[in-house]
């Protein structure tokens, strides 16, 4: 299948390879539109059903993993149509139900749902220059894509609350001291790195890797849907609201937003 918004590539010399997945819509800062979900989507289920493959990563390019989800695009939207598409949890939640191991290569910005996709993969591997943050509030929304669940677990409640809450962005050397990735390299190493790693995963047993990712998800997932469904409600609920509209119009005009609900 060809992809608009992806690069898709093999590595690896062993019985079982490595399948890449590089997102690849520079202009927009790999901002995530319905597009590139789908094609993500499509292209990690291709690999997980793919028998030569043993690992899978997903990357953005040295600037940005990615920016969020498309503020353009959402804009204008309302409630109502949020609401009946049950916006973003069509075509966001396929990283989930990949069975492979899916390893997060990042550099640069991963922000907003940038942040909440590398966080659905497996773990993380951050070159030097990698930023994280949850900024959605800036925008007049909350993080709609388990953001406010999986940070949480990831790096415990006061790191998440003041990501959260403020917006700012953790560095690379941060997002390591709290847990949110397990490794950080040198930006010009990051791919050797993490295809090192993801060969070591395709040189193991593939029923144990995907048992062994299977019991470590399950450590986590106690209450998680019930988290990520209130989550959804209150991502719709803002899109009711004309901060988000002001928070979005101000976002795409270059100008400081002037929210009305302080
Ligand atoms: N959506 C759409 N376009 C985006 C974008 C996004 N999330 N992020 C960046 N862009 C676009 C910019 O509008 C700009 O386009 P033009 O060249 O046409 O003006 C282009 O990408 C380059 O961006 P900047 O000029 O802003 O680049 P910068 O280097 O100065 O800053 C940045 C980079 C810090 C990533 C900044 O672009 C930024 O803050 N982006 C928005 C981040 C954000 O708020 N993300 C959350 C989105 S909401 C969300 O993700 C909801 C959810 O939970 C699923």
């Amino acid at each position: 299948m060809p992809y608009e918004h992806l690069l898709v590539s093999v590595h690896g010399e062993g019985p079982l390879k490595t399948g890449l997945v590089q997102l690849n819509r520079p202009k927009q800062m790999n901002a995530l539109n319905d597009r590139v979900m789908d094609e993500l989507g499509a292209a990690l289920l291709a690999f997980d059903q793919d028998e030569s493959i043993g690992c899978i990563v997903l990357t953005g390019t040295d600037k940005v993993f990615a920016a969020g989800a498309d503020i353009a695009e959402m804009a204008d939207y309302d409630f109502i149509k949020v609401y009946k598409a049950n916006f973003i949890s069509r075509n966001w939640e396929t990283l989930g139900r990949v069975r492979k191991p899916v390893i997060a290569a990042v550099a640069g910005y991963a922000l907003g749902g940038g942040c909440e996709v590398a966080m659905m993969a497996d773990f993380i591997i951050a070159a030097d220059t990698a930023r994280f943050g949850q900024p959605e509030l800036t925008v007049g929304l909350v993080p709609g894509a388990g953001g406010t669940q999986r940070l949480p677990r990831a790096v415990g409640k006061a790191k998440a609350m003041d990501m959260v809450l403020t917006g700012r962005m953790m560095d690379a050397a941060e997002a390591e001291r709290a847990g949110l990735v397990s490794r950080v390299v040198a930006a010009d190493e990051l791919m050797q790195e993490v295809l090192s790693a993801a060969d070591t995963i395709c040189g193991l047993g593939m029923p144990s890797v995907m048992l062994a990712k299977e019991c470590v998800n399950r450590a986590f997932e106690g209450a998680l849907s019930e988290g990520l469904t209130y989550e959804r409600r209150m991502f719709h609920a803002l899109f009711g609201t004309e901060d988000q509209h002001e928070g979005m119009d101000a976002f795409l005009a270059k100008r400081t937003p002037q929210f009305k609900h302080r």
